[in-house]
This record gives structure tokens, sequence and C-alpha cells, in this order.
């Protein structure tokens, strides 16, 4: 059979095959990005629903408006407004999940052969997402403050890229917050291109240490540089995955060509998704929610980081997150990731090996281990099962 080009820019991996064998139900997983199973706000929605009115349901049941059910368009520009967004000269286009926004990025910019600059390593969805549309992906790396500024002025100088895609905020795998620095010089340099940033801000509800809430403003809120950049925000981790619910808040002349895009993916978000989160949105309940869960999250961010201090060699070194679901780990010299996570698999945890975050995926002996889905109780367990694997590794 002849498949598209596109097709074949997808890669299967010796990692994901090994991946598969951590399905086991005794496994203690720090692998997956998704919410705690047990912090779904359930009881909101099943009010929700038994409250609906007789419009809801019509305006949950058919199709909608390709941009997004207005009321809920509505809600979300309010609550960007009093965030200090630029809601007036902007517009917001709600999405199946955040990564469809990624992918009407990539709809609207890629053109086979164009180069994108990411940050390396980052988010396996948009890597797919972008390369779905044959880009080349020029990763950049980072520091313990953001994405390195010589190496971004570099790729700058000798590549045109058609954007550059980052995660100032709790970043997934990384789970490192830019300093205010950083994000200014990044702004400086962009500036007298003519490139979009593609700011995607997943996580940025899940703030846990509070002195740096000045630092997480989004790079969107700074009114002198905010027509270069593209928001992009997600419900799936303030509420739920299963909603697939995102949005993007972009200049006025790019939401035209989203709107167009998104008419040939699905018409319209499903309405029935759209409906809910507008009542979670607009009867308080969402804002106590995520009150909620913060400090749970914090908890496991806190135990995790205290059973690694105990159980990980001290050579394997961390940047504590101040948000968001992971710790990256560099693991001591020596010990190879791949075998890691084979033994460490043998005895009962998984985690996802750095490799798999860069645009390349070369190794790169880094770890990402998420503390979002596992209870208290079971991140000591699996902690240690790393943290002796690794110690036995280097005898
Ligand atoms: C950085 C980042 N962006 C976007 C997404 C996609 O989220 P959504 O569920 O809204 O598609 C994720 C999901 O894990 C993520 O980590």
């Amino acid at each position: 059979m002849q498949y598209s080009k596109s097709v074949s820019c997808f890669r299967s991996s010796a990692i994901r095959d090994l991946m598969s064998l951590a399905n086991r139900p005794d496994i203690i997983s720090f692998a997956g990005g998704m919410p705690g199973n047990e912090l779904f706000p359930v009881d909101d929605v099943k009010y929700i629903i038994n409250h609906l009115t007789p419009q809801q349901w019509v305006d949950a049941m058919q199709y909608g408006q390709t941009a997004g059910y207005q009321p809920l368009i509505n809600a979300i520009t309010e609550w960007l407004k009093d965030k200090g967004f630029p809601v007036n000269n902007n517009k917001v286009i709600i999405t199946t999940g955040s990564l469809q926004a990624l992918n009407i990025v990539g709809k609207i910019f890629i053109d086979p052969d164009d180069t994108v600059l990411t940050e390396n390593p980052s988010f396996i969805g948009a890597i797919s997402a972008f390369r779905s549309y044959q880009a080349k992906i020029d990763g950049i790396k980072m520091n313990a403050d953001g994405i390195i500024i010589d190496e971004l002025k570099e790729k700058l100088q000798t590549t045109s890229p058609k954007f550059l895609y980052i995660t100032p905020n709790f970043h997934n795998p990384a789970g490192l917050t830019y300093s205010a620095e950083r994000r200014q010089e990044l702004l400086e340099i962009m500036k007298d291109t003519n490139i979009p940033i593609i700011e995607d801000d997943a996580y940025g509800e899940l703030l846990f240490d509070t002195e740096y809430k000045q630092t997480i403003q989004p790079l969107k809120c700074n009114i002198a540089h905010e027509q270069q950049i593209i928001y992009c925000g997600s419900f799936s981790k303030i509420f739920g995955p299963g909603l697939r619910l995102g949005y993007m808040l972009m200049p006025n002349e790019i939401f035209r060509k989203a709107e167009i895009c998104k008419q040939s993916m699905d018409a319209c978000t499903p309405c029935i998704s759209q409906v809910l989160a507008h009542q979670f949105m607009t009867s308080g309940k969402m804002q106590k929610y995520i009150e909620w869960i913060r400090p749970i999250y914090q908890q496991r961010r806190d135990d995790m980081l205290a059973a690694m201090k105990q159980y990980f060699p001290q050579e394997a070194t961390y940047v504590r997150p101040h948000g968001g679901f992971y710790i990256w780990v560099k693991m001591p010299n020596g010990v190879d990731e791949t075998e890691l996570l084979k033994r460490v698999i043998d005895a009962g945890a998984v985690f996802v090996t750095g490799g798999t975050f860069d645009p390349e995926e070369r190794s790169n002996g880094y770890m990402r281990i998420s503390y979002c889905n596992t209870p208290t109780d079971q991140i000591d367990i699996g902690i240690k099962i790393i943290g002796d694997t690794m110690k036995q590794m280097m005898k």
C-alpha cells in the first residue's frame, strides 16, 4: 500500500514496546501524565447534568459553531481578562483538547520540510503533531531557568523557523518554570523576528509554591509583545481530559485561519463537553475544584521529593518543580536509561525514559517521573524500587 509521507513520519520505538509491558495491574506507574483517577469532580458533573435546562440539552446534543459554544467562549474570555490577558484585540477559539490547538497551529504554519523550534526536551504530543505536517523539529536545550538563549539566537540565525513552541510553566517533561529574567530575554530576542511564539500553559493553574505567582505570569499578558503570541490552555488538568477541551487566545488575523482549519478537522468540539464546562466555570465549581486539587498534587510532589531524597543515589540530580505533574531526573553517569527501565519494570514500577521527549529520540540520560496519578503510599514503594535499581547499576 502507498501510505502518505506524513504518516510515515510517525515512528514506533523500542521504548514504546517496552512500555506496553508496563500494563501489569501490580505495577506502580510514574509514567502517565494524567490527573489522579480518584480526583475527578464527578459529583459536580452529576449535579450539572441533573440541572441542565431543555435549551442547554439542545445545545449539548446539536452541532455547534466551529469557534465554540458562545457562552463558554464568553466565560473563558472573562476568566482570561481577570488574569490580565489582552482579550480585546485577540479572540478565543475552543479546541478539542489543547492537542488539537497544536495541530491547528501546525496546519496553519507548516509546509513539508519547514523548521519549527521547540524546547529539547519537549511535550511528545507537540512533537508528533508538528511532525505529522512534515516539519523538521529543531530542539533547543534548557537549563533550570528555561530555554538557553544563546542556542535560540544561533538557531534563529541558521534556520528560518515557522514558529517557536514553548511551555514556560511547569514544563512537561522537565518540571521547570522559566525565570522572570529568561522570559524577558526570550521576548527581547523574539521581538525583532516575525516568528510567532506558541505558549502552551496546560498546567498553568497548578502552582504550588505561591511565591512564584508573579513569575508564572504568561508571556501573552505582556502587552508589548502579545501580538506575536498564541496562547494555548486546557481543561484536562482542571476538569478532566476525557472532555477533550482546550482553547487558544490568538490575534484576530490568525484566529480566522484557525477557524477554517478546525472546520475541516471536526466541525466543532463536542458540545456536551462545552456546555458542562460552561456550567462548571460560571457556577464557581471550577475555582473551588482547582483550590481543592492543588494541595493534593502538592502533597504528592512533596512525598515524591522526600522519597527521592531517601532512596535515590546522590549522583541523581533534579530541579524541584513549583507546580504541575513532573520531576525530571538526571541519572548518574553510566546508568543506561533503557536498561534501567527494563529492570525497574521487572521490579514493579515504571517511568518514562528521557529520550522519549527528544525531538530526535536520542538517549539523554534523563527520566521523567510523574506524581499526579499515584497515591502517597505507592509513591514511597515505587521510588524505592527506582532508587535501589539505580544503585545496583552503579556498582
Ligand atoms: C504540555 C502539554 N500540552 C498539551 C497537552 C495536551 O492536553 P489536552 O488534553 O488538552 O489535549 C498536554 C497533555 O499532557 C501537555 O502536557
